[in-house]
């Protein structure tokens, strides 16, 4: 199995991540986050929102409509702008060309397959209320970013902030991709994390490179080796319609180098746009100055499951001949999964050391009750332990606290690390304090 075979297979094994619809056959390109994707996915939503909110200042939280105005997309220009040509899609490369660009039915840039051309918009239409005529058409959105724009003035004066500042919203979005392909990396239903800060013209430059650095840190902090991500500057020409400049922050997966957040400056094209088509003014006045201008935006849009997925891949490692510590070692193939501890679905796993002795099997639920409040814990008495130990190994539970015969007369339990196997008598009253310690 290759690499991705094995991490699609190990996502549905342990109830990471299930092929949407699965009953029925499956439906394109959507998937469900099972009980450990959907704590491992709301782990990286919340270092997204602890990073902006509470370290980074001057940014403030928003959770905007997922259906909006029709005019927004007309003013935004996804509904114009190159979206709704006659295209073809290269089946390798994914790159998407107009009919008149392509000369033979072979891709102009890596010579691959194409499909047939087809008239393309991305956006997902829909019907809202009780007609199904032109005028009850919406769109799901495209991206999150819209939401926060219409609502600029909103946030400016109920919060009665100064630019620069930024607005952090999650949340879905939507395209209609004409293929989809790498597990989660492209699908038409998934989640954005995007930051718009909203600045001064004249410090748009240097907001983008402060924004780019704060980018690539976060990631790195969140255990991404630096030879695993680079930054792409996009060449003009090839960037979306509304960037001004674009970088690509690309990981290196195992399908190759792949985009997992973009950062653009798009200038005041989207507040000019939403002032025109509404009729609204969209300036901002400086308090100090008196000076009026349309605020400049830089962007940071990242992709929830693709971070997921960086994440994930980066976190994978497989050991050869087994590294369980005990004596029922098997010697086979170990999987471990070493995601960064604010990351990791399951803090603790709480394990009696055997399962038929009643004096044990209380104790543990005893502590187990205990830690659950506290951090995401699991309880697991099936197997031996060391099949156990493997078990939380391959979710990338952080610590196992085993609850053994000892325990009963002295009141301590063995806590063992993940990445290290070292094993620590600890008391149980001094538990959560030790717990506390290592994970926050
Ligand atoms: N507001 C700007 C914007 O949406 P984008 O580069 O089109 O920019 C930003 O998208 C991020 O959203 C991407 O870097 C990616 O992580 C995620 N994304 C975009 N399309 C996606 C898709 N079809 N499936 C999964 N994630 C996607």
């Amino acid at each position: 199995m290759d690499l991705m075979q094995k991490i699609i297979s190990l996502s549905k094994r342990r109830g990471f991540i299930f092929p949407s619809s699965e009953i029925y056959g499956g439906f394109g390109s959507s998937y469900d986050f099972g009980p450990l994707g959907v704590l491992l996915k709301n782990n990286i939503k919340k270092a997204w929102l602890d990073e902006m909110l509470k370290k980074q200042d001057n940014i403030v939280g928003l959770d905007a409509a997922i259906l909006m105005s029709p005019k927004v997309w007309e003013a935004s220009g996804h509904l114009t702008a190159g979206f709704a040509d006659e295209l073809v899609e290269c089946l390798s490369c994914h790159k998407r060309f107009r009919v008149d660009e392509i000369k033979k039915d072979k891709c102009p840039e890596c010579g691959g397959k194409i499909t047939k051309p087809k008239q393309f918009n991305l956006m997902m239409k829909t019907f809202v209320g009780s007609l199904e005529d032109e005028s009850a058409i919406a769109y799901l959105r495209a991206e999150t970013c819209q939401g926060i724009y219409i609502n600029f003035k909103n946030v400016l004066n109920s919060g009665r902030l100064k630019l620069p500042f930024g607005i952090a919203q999650i949340g879905k979005s939507f395209r209609n991709e004409i293929t989809t392909k790498n597990f989660i990396f492209r699908m038409r239903e998934f989640e954005q994390m995007e930051m718009q800060w909203f600045c001064h013209p004249k410090e748009a430059d240097k907001w983008f490179e402060f924004w780019k650095e704060q980018r690539l840190n976060w990631y790195l902090d969140l255990g991404v080796k630096k030879e695993n991500l680079k930054l792409s500057e996009i060449p003009a020409g090839k960037r979306a319609h509304y960037a001004k400049r674009q970088i690509d922050l690309e990981y290196n997966f195992p399908f190759g180098w792949q985009e997992i957040e973009g950062i653009h400056n798009r200038g005041d094209w989207d507040l000019s746009q939403h002032q025109k088509h509404s009729g609204q003014d969209l300036k901002y006045k400086d308090p100090e100055t008196g000076e009026e201008y349309i605020p400049h935006l830089i962007e940071t849009s990242a992709g929830v499951e693709r971070s997921f997925l960086a994440f994930f891949t980066e976190a994978y490692q497989e050991i050869s001949g087994g590294r369980t510590e005990t004596t029922e070692a098997t010697k086979e193939e170990e999987t471990l999964l070493k995601l960064d501890k604010k990351l990791a679905p399951v803090k603790v796993a709480i394990l009696p050391l055997v399962k038929n002795k009643k004096e044990i099997v209380k104790k543990t639920q005893e502590i187990y009750k205990m830690i659950k409040p506290h951090f995401m814990a699991q309880y697991d008495e099936a197997g031996s332990i060391g099949r156990r130990y493997r078990r939380q190994d391959e979710i990338g539970t952080l610590y196992c606290v085993t609850i053994d015969f000892d325990t009963l007369d002295d009141s301590d339990v063995t806590v063992r690390d993940r990445d290290t196997m070292k094993q620590k008598r600890v008391k149980i009253g001094k538990l959560l304090e030790y717990l506390a310690e290592k994970l926050n």
